[in-house]
């Protein structure tokens, strides 16, 4: 018997929640052996959604067990979350969510806690409204976030962090981006909305285009031609800020998987040459895959950026991009397992990394060549704070305002919160070097 969505889903939550490990590591092994594709969006709807509501569903899950679970039974918390997800947010009819959270108990060798199971998914049916009221009365409950970071986003973000957190809860859209060598953006939304797809354009992204709803990359045309790639709005703004021409040498820092740097050599054809430098040898083995999909060609290395001397040839380059390791605050919506993995204390970690990659790169800057700095983070201390630092210590580095429609000016750049206009929540800062 193939296991069940259900077990499958607790396994790999399991894998998160128990096991610290990230949901990206964690679903394709999962979904590996699932060839029905109903039973494959099942196992990633009850992943994301779980995680998405955890600070809400552990709450709730803590007033309806009598006593609390032992740490063995990681796989049985995990089961009971998804069971509760299912009925609070999904239309799932509850006998099923019920009998099959059962039966996937049995699946993971619990048989003695089918009861307990049962018991408590019918409890919630019966008390629905006053666990759901009680929920208030916890921050991380009503937020659906941990404590630490619904602090921070206070202090960031006097106005507006309860939008960011609303927008960390929601489910992220469906961005494409159109690869402008092969195929202008108003043909690719004509082929997309031919094959029966919804489909608009971004606003801002001059190649984004947003499918809702969500289709597999399979069903994309032209995917495996290289016609179009999965890549946020937000992120898609970069490689139109690098101010790019023919000719120049382009160096992208922290390159892995490669949607920026393939973004880059999409928008201006005619460059001098591209380097794409990541750390991490298994990311990047995903820059490779990447721009051979697409038909397009740099030079990949595999090094570390804090130590150019290991791997730079010594000769300037016009643009840097440095895209920098950060907390991802601004990508929750596409990675609620940041919610869980992400600790106050990873921050000073990456707030060091992001000085220290900023201070290797800027020698490799040519004089009057730009720095563009980005994020995925909302947090000040690694986008206006970080930057400001760097500016006070480097007399002949000078921010260059970023004019755009899009996105909050900044002391030092420019800030997309997430949900903006359909983006994921960046921090852009553009430096040049004096002449
Ligand atoms: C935010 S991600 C980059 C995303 C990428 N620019 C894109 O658009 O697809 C940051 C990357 O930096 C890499 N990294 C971390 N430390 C590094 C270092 N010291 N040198 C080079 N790459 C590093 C990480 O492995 C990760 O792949």
């Amino acid at each position: 018997m193939p296991l069940s969505a259900r077990s499958r889903a607790a396994s790999v939550l399991t894998r998160v929640i128990s096991g610290g490990r990230s949901l990206s590591e964690a679903l394709p092994a999962a979904l590996k052996s699932v060839a029905d594709p109903r039973q494959r969006a099942l196992v990633q709807e009850l992943a994301f959604g779980t995680l998405r509501w955890y600070f809400r569903l552990r709450v709730i899950l803590a007033q309806l067990l009598k006593r609390p679970l032992k740490p063995r039974d990681g796989d049985l918390n995990c089961l009971l979350l998804s069971g509760l997800y299912q009925l609070s947010c999904l239309e799932v009819p509850s006998h099923v969510a019920v009998n099959e959270s059962v039966q996937a108990a049995r699946e993971l060798k619990k048989e003695w806690a089918s009861g307990l199971v049962n018991a408590v998914l019918r409890g919630y049916q019966r008390e629905a409204a006053g666990l759901e009221a009680m929920t208030e009365a916890s921050r991380e409950a009503r937020y659906a976030h941990p404590a630490w970071l619904i602090d921070r986003l206070q202090a960031d973000w006097p106005q507006d962090w309860e939008t960011i957190l609303d927008a960390g809860n929601q489910r992220p859209p469906f961005s494409l981006r159109v690869n402008q060598r092969r195929i202008g953006r108003d043909e690719y939304l004509a082929l997309l909305q031919h094959g029966g797809s919804r489909a608009h354009a971004l606003k801002y992204a001059a190649s984004g285009i947003i499918v809702d709803p969500p289709v597999p990359v399979e069903a994309l045309p032209g995917f495996s031609e290289g016609r179009v790639s999965v890549q946020d709005g937000a992120a898609q703004l970069t490689a139109e800020l690098l101010d790019l021409a023919a000719g120049q040498r382009v160096l992208d820092a922290c390159a892995a998987p490669g949607g920026k740097t393939a973004h880059i050599l999409e928008t201006e054809p005619g460059i001098g040459s591209l380097t794409a430098v990541e750390i991490d040898a298994g990311r990047l083995r995903r820059i490779r895959e990447n721009l051979s999909r697409l038909g397009l060609a740099a030079s990949v290395i595999q090094g570390d950026a804090t130590a150019p001397g290991d791997w730079w040839d010594g000769l300037p380059f016009d643009r840097i991009l440095l895209d920098v390791p950060c907390s991802a605050t601004g990508v929750i919506r596409r990675h609620p397992d940041i919610k869980l993995l992400r600790r106050p204390q990873d921050i000073s970690a990456l707030l060091s990394l992001q000085a220290q990659l900023l201070e290797a790169m800027w020698p490799l800057l040519s004089a009057g060549g730009m720095l563009l700095y980005t994020t995925c983070s909302v947090l000040v201390e690694e986008n206006d704070r970080q930057i400001d630092h760097f500016l006070s210590s480097h007399l002949n580095a000078v921010k260059t305002a970023i004019e755009v429609a899009w996105g909050r000016s900044c002391a030092h750049g420019r800030q997309i919160l997430p949900g903006e206009e359909d983006m994921d929540g960046f921090y852009f800062s553009c430096i040049r070097k004096a002449i």
